[in-house]
């Protein structure tokens, strides 16, 4: 399927049911509409002469992937759109090359997920029982998962217009980040670093890397686009830690604005939903891979050979 028939038909099967709900934003529903408002700001210089033939291939933290184009933390809603929802995520993921990321709750059957070979990360929320937070990043180490996530950005937990949906969470100090980086052995990543001074605190508790990320519009309101901090976290970041970003990411255009401001990685959190809703693991792999075909073709026509070599130049601002 083509990846407006996905979107549309995707998006109106989710809509028709409770869950639909939340596709949308908390409170005012600002940053729904911000982060596409951002994304829209910047243009391509075209570069085509001599014109490269490139490589969407990227190795991260030592996982080779066929594409910079993974999917963000999720796992509500998805058992809840297809059964076995989340097997089908993973066989989508691994047929496109990408990498799986679960969030909360933690699916009960992450080893199964695992074990069907999809390059897998899963996070954990900073739930006010931190017995149960150390308790479940040590279950998700020993799950044959390859990199673990923890949610700097849930300290207040979700909201979703005014309901609040995660609220067992309190936020974590640097002394507990440096604890959890003790336990765990694998690849660290903190999601939702949002300024200069979380990033370089990121730094100093020995994360591995960092989700640039607003949350897509389920923590607070007013939050920025990843891309009005990038500058400042990159300043920081750069060559240290790896960047990953994610919100509001649709097409293979997006993409290549995320790896023009410096990220490795572009998450997405909906398209996955809606890929899985209009046509299951097929789904969710077209998704990928319509997204990874045009972001080729760009790159091809910006002169960017590899998703490393994606720089700030091909982009003009408004
Ligand atoms: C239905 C839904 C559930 C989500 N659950 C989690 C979660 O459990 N943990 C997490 O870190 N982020 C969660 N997110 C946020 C995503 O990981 C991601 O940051 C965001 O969706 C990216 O924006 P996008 O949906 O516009 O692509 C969720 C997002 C949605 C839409």
């Amino acid at each position: 399927m083509e990846l407006t028939e996905i979107y549309d038909k995707g998006e109106k099967v989710l809509r028709e049911r409770e869950i639909g709900v939340l596709l949308d934003g908390v409170e005012t529903e600002f940053v729904v509409a911000n982060n596409r408002r951002v994304l829209d700001r910047y243009t391509f210089r075209q570069q085509c002469i001599d014109g490269v033939k490139p490589s969407t291939n990227c190795n991260v933290l030592g996982l080779k992937l066929s594409t910079p184009v993974i999917m963000s933390a999720m796992t509500m809603p998805i058992p809840a759109i297809v059964e076995e929802g989340l097997m089908e995520v993973a066989e989508g993921l691994k047929a496109a090359g990408s990498l799986m990321w679960t969030g909360t709750p933690i699916p009960e059957d992450l080893r199964e997920i695992a074990a069907t070979g999809v390059p897998l990360a899963a996070n954990v929320k900073p739930f006010k029982d931190r017995k149960k937070m150390f308790h479940s990043l040590h279950e998700i180490q020993e799950s044959g998962v390859q990199w673990v996530g923890i949610e700097i950005d849930s300290g207040q937990g979700t909201k979703v217009h005014d309901r609040q949906m995660a609220f067992d969470c309190s936020p974590l100090s640097l002394s507990e980040l440096k604890e959890i980086r003790k336990a765990i052995s694998l690849p660290l990543i903190f999601k939702g670093v949002l300024s200069r001074s979380d990033a370089v605190k990121s730094i100093d508790a020995g994360a591995d890397g960092i989700v640039v990320s607003n949350h897509g519009a389920h923590t607070l309101d007013y939050l920025p686009h990843p891309f009005q901090v990038m500058d400042e976290i990159m300043e920081v970041a750069k060559g240290k830690i790896i960047v990953i970003v994610d919100g509001g990411f649709r097409r293979g255009s997006d993409v290549v604005k995320g790896l023009a401001f410096g990220a490795s990685l572009v998450g997405l959190g909906r398209p996955i939903l809606f890929g899985l809703a209009a046509n299951g693991r097929d789904g969710v792999k077209d998704v990928i891979e319509e997204i990874t075909a045009e972001l080729n073709r760009i790159m091809s026509m910006v002169g960017a050979s590899d998703p490393g070599s994606v720089t700030p130049d091909v982009l003009i601002g408004e």
